[in-house]
């Protein structure tokens, strides 16, 4: 098995010579090894029950493989490395910082360019300068901190998918895309005192990865711009959407990601990004805005809550390596290997019947629970139940974005269940290779087939706006019974 060229959709990746075999190779090789400690079946039942059956609280060194996310664990190249080591620790005004501010301006162009210590801080502090009590902040998908930030300011946060992302069988290549006539008549009805910002998550990660189309970004920065209100963008996987608005829509194939990516920010008044993700950080975050009035008020939160304007709460090495992340993110050989692999995984799932998100994304590849679950009801936590299941039978940590991530609870008690809920298995950017993902699929494969026995679960809390970080389960067995 292997990730062949003829086995995913890049037609425009770069093509090998004749003399080559059609297997897309990792771009990197390996020079630093992380020794992987093995464990039992007996042992992971121990260890998820003293975790309280959250792999949230498991020892990361006791999952072989983790896919609990794909933030702030890539592995960084020896060029990053290397710029660590010219890091300027300077208070202000340090080599780094410059280095850092014409990396990310030469991607997003923005007038004006904060650095925060990771995504959740630059949603903090944007929220806290432009988002008031008894607003609306309306978007394709808001992400679980974008939510928490918006609600904390007393703020909705809304969203507005299209009606094909609710459907994982459904192939529309964009389902990250907004819903632009529901967004019109809230702009419509509302306006600007109303709706402070609009905020288009690229791509769409609780959603299963989508990505949003230039089209459909054009026409909300259009829609946006008619009703004088700004438009944000939540940049955390900016290239990987560069790279799927390449493969997937018409006239795009032969732009280069870099290009797409630039014209993409430049529809947009400002940006936020979670910098652990697409710029191989290990923390790292960013906040661009065009609005001199805006930036002043944030440049005050910045330096009253993260650091001052040329640090943000990173050291000087973060910011180099940062930079040069930036840059590498964007190398098309690079981001066709991102999408073959992730790819790969899912066509190997899909082969054997395990129902996923449909299409594929790149940053993981995210299991329908409640159809690989069909015997567990929405109470007994499909997606938190198989999570637990795969790892106690392989040792692979994933995430649940489903009842428990995403749920809530009704004035009247009655729990409300989101409309997926789903098991994402985010795959960290150059840490896993074929053979890992390979052991993956035939785990999750061998698991499908027993599906049936897998035990639901209950939560016994404490039940906050983020549970699923912190909240202890057990097995549902006993309550059905009682
Ligand atoms: N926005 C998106 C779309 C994200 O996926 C995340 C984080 C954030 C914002 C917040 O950024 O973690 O740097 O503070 N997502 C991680 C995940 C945690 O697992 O998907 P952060």
């Amino acid at each position: 098995m292997s990730w062949r060229r003829g086995s995913t959709s890049i037609s425009s990746a770069p093509e090998p010579d004749a003399a080559m075999a059609t297997t897309i190779i990792e771009p990197f090789r390996i020079k630093v090894v992380e020794p992987i400690a093995l464990t039992t079946r007996a042992q992971r039942q121990e260890l998820i029950k003293e975790a309280g059956y959250n792999p949230f609280k498991l020892r990361a060194e006791n999952c072989m493989i983790d896919l609990l996310t794909d933030s702030g664990t890539g592995s960084m190249s020896s060029y990053q490395w290397a710029a660590m080591m010219i890091g300027d620790e300077s208070y202000a005004g340090a080599g780094s910082w410059f280095r850092f501010e014409s990396a990310v301006r030469r991607v997003f162009g923005h007038a004006h360019v904060f650095p925060t210590h990771q995504g959740r801080a630059s949603e903090r502090i944007l929220f806290s300068a432009a988002v008031s009590e008894g607003q609306i902040v309306p978007g394709n998908g808001h992400f679980d901190t974008t939510r928490a930030n918006i609600q904390a300011r007393g703020a909705t946060a809304l969203d507005l998918p299209i009606a094909e992302a609710a459907d994982p069988e459904n192939m529309h290549p964009f389902k990250g895309n907004i819903d632009t006539d529901a967004l019109d008549a809230l702009l419509t009805e509302h306006g600007r005192d109303v709706v402070p910002l609009v905020l288009m998550t690229i791509t769409h990660n609780a959603g299963g990865g989508q990505p949003v189309s230039l089209a459909n970004m054009r026409e909300v920065a259009q829609i946006c711009h008619h009703h004088g209100v700004p438009l944000f963008l939540d940049a955390a996987r900016f290239a990987e959407n560069a790279w799927l608005i390449k493969v997937r829509e018409p006239g795009q194939a032969d732009r280069a990601p870099r290009d797409i990516a630039r014209e993409v920010f430049h529809l947009a008044d400002g940006a936020m990004m979670s910098m652990k993700k697409d710029a191989f950080g290990n923390i790292g975050g960013l906040l661009t805005v065009n609005d001199s009035d805006l930036a002043e008020n944030v440049r005050q939160l910045l330096i009253r809550t993260e650091g001052y304007v040329t640090y943000g709460g990173l050291t000087g090495r973060d910011l180099e390596a940062l930079a040069v992340g930036l840059d590498e993110i964007l190398d098309p050989a690079y981001l066709a290997y991102r999408h073959a692999s992730s790819k790969y995984l899912a066509d190997h799932l899909s082969d054997v019947g395990v129902p996923l998100i449909k299409p594929a994304g790149m940053h993981g590849v995210y299991i329908d629970a409640r159809r690989f679950c069909s015997h567990l009801p929405n109470s007994a936590l499909p997606g938190w139940s198989l999570s637990i299941a795969l790892y106690v039978e392989a040792g692979v940590r994933a995430c649940e974005v489903g009842n428990v991530m995403l749920g809530s609870v009704a004035p009247d008690g009655a729990p409300r269940w989101p409309t997926l809920d789903l098991v994402r298995l985010a795959i960290p950017r150059r840490v896993y290779t074929q053979s890992h993902i390979d052991y993956v699929a035939e785990c999750i494969a061998e698991l499908y087939t027993k599906r049936a026995e897998i035990a639901g679960m209950t939560m016994l809390g404490p039940r906050t706006v983020l549970s699923h970080f912190t909240a202890d389960f057990a097995p549902a067995v006993q309550t059905e019974a009682a």
